[in-house]
């Protein structure tokens, strides 16, 4: 039992700021004098309308997004995005994808459902995933719908350090970075991201497209997967989730107060950097990633050893540095330290780190 809050360095659901969290619990009642919580109230009522409309104002001005691309807040999180992404762009059946992890394969095989034309531009799973493909390993189709990349690997914690040259439309999954540090978002046809790990509680898909590729849907698919429906109706086609807009509001609002995007960037580069030093000194705990391509929200990291790893990881939570274990499919462990990690939280882990090591070699 802890009495206080407690560093969590989970991949997701994670951290919301505390500014954020306490200026929920003061509204949540009473929202703005309208005499109900925001859970309570219509999404068709003026408080609401104005809720998600500065919602939106607040995304484009803090990612600062061209006018001629939609923002549009989208249920079923990224994974339902990854059928979305061939049902709303695919036209010549034609689609490169690149393998950088588990999403991105997760991405890849959803889409081969919609054609048997999705090509494999390149893989990094001849290195367990720990580099990212550069440019002249990319074999990109002539006439190519789009290329998907994802920019972040939650798992394998990679992240592209270029954008890709392309004449095809680039989409990026950015479930995992978004909002960590400003990116030219005109490069990009479509940027999208489950909002549970920077920007929200869980339950709800950002989704900003460049508006000439909302070309609406062909065949039988729901209305709701169709962007350009969804754009029309400033997504509120059906009941949007309310809450969690509400909430990315609040995380916008909290992200301008503090500098934006370029003071988010200076903050999340110093705070990894503490732990990868750490990590490229401490001779106990490794970082598997080739350093041009780590990171800098979610760092992974072994021993070597699976029972150190494991009791490492079981001290660590009484101590009160919650969800270290790598992801289950990888081992090891894994410190995911988006926007709401204080860089505090970094430095007493490093600190407990050396402390196991000290005490365990
Ligand atoms: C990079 C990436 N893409 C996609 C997903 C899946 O997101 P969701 O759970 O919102 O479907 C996740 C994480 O959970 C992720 O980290």
């Amino acid at each position: 039992m802890f009495q206080e809050r407690i560093y969590n360095f989970s991949a997701g659901p994670s951290m919301l700021p505390v500014e954020v969290l306490e200026k929920a619990q003061k509204e949540i009642l009473n929202y703005g004098g309208t005499g109900t919580s925001v859970m309570e109230m219509s999404h068709r009522s003026k408080a609401f309308e104005a809720i998600i409309a500065q919602t939106e104002a607040d995304f484009r001005e803090v990612m600062q997004i061209p006018d001629n691309y939609k923002v549009l807040f989208l249920q079923g999180g990224a994974t339902l995005e990854f059928a979305a992404i061939p049902m709303n762009l695919l036209k010549t059946g034609v689609a490169d994808y690149v393998r950088t992890g588990q999403f991105s394969t997760k991405c890849y095989k959803e889409a081969q459902r919609f054609s048997d034309k999705i090509h494999l531009a390149a893989s990094s799973d001849d290195k367990t995933y720990s580099y990212i493909p550069q440019q002249e390993q990319l074999d990109l189709s002539e006439g190519a719908d789009y290329l998907h990349i994802c920019f972040n690997n939650t798992v394998f914690g990679t992240k592209w350090n270029y954008i890709p040259e392309t004449d095809a439309p680039i989409v990026a999954d950015m479930s995992s970075c978004i909002l960590s540090e400003p990116i030219d978002v005109s490069k990009f046809g479509v940027i999208y991201a489950g909002v549970q790990k920077n920007i929200a509680p869980a339950g709800m898909a950002v989704v900003i497209v460049r508006e000439d590729l909302l070309t609406g849907l062909e065949g039988k698919y729901p209305t709701y997967m169709d962007w350009k429906a969804q754009a029309e109706a400033d997504s509120m086609m059906n009941t949007p989730p309310c809450w969690c807009i509400y909430m990315c509001g609040l995380v916008l609002q909290w992200i301008k107060e503090n500098g934006g995007l370029e003071a988010r960037k200076e903050y999340n580069a110093k705070k990894c950097a503490i732990l990868y030093d750490f990590l490229d000194n401490s001779k106990m705990f490794k970082s598997a990633v080739e350093p041009a391509y780590r990171s800098m929200m979610n760092v992974t990291f072994v021993t070597g050893n699976d029972e150190l790893d494991k009791k490492f990881v079981a001290e660590a939570a009484e101590a009160g540095f919650i969800n270290l274990k790598g992801h289950r499919s990888v081992g090891g462990m894994r410190a995911s330290i988006y926007n709401a990690m204080p860089m505090e939280g970094v430095e007493k882990l490093v600190a407990f780190m050396k402390a196991f090591e000290e005490a365990n070699s």
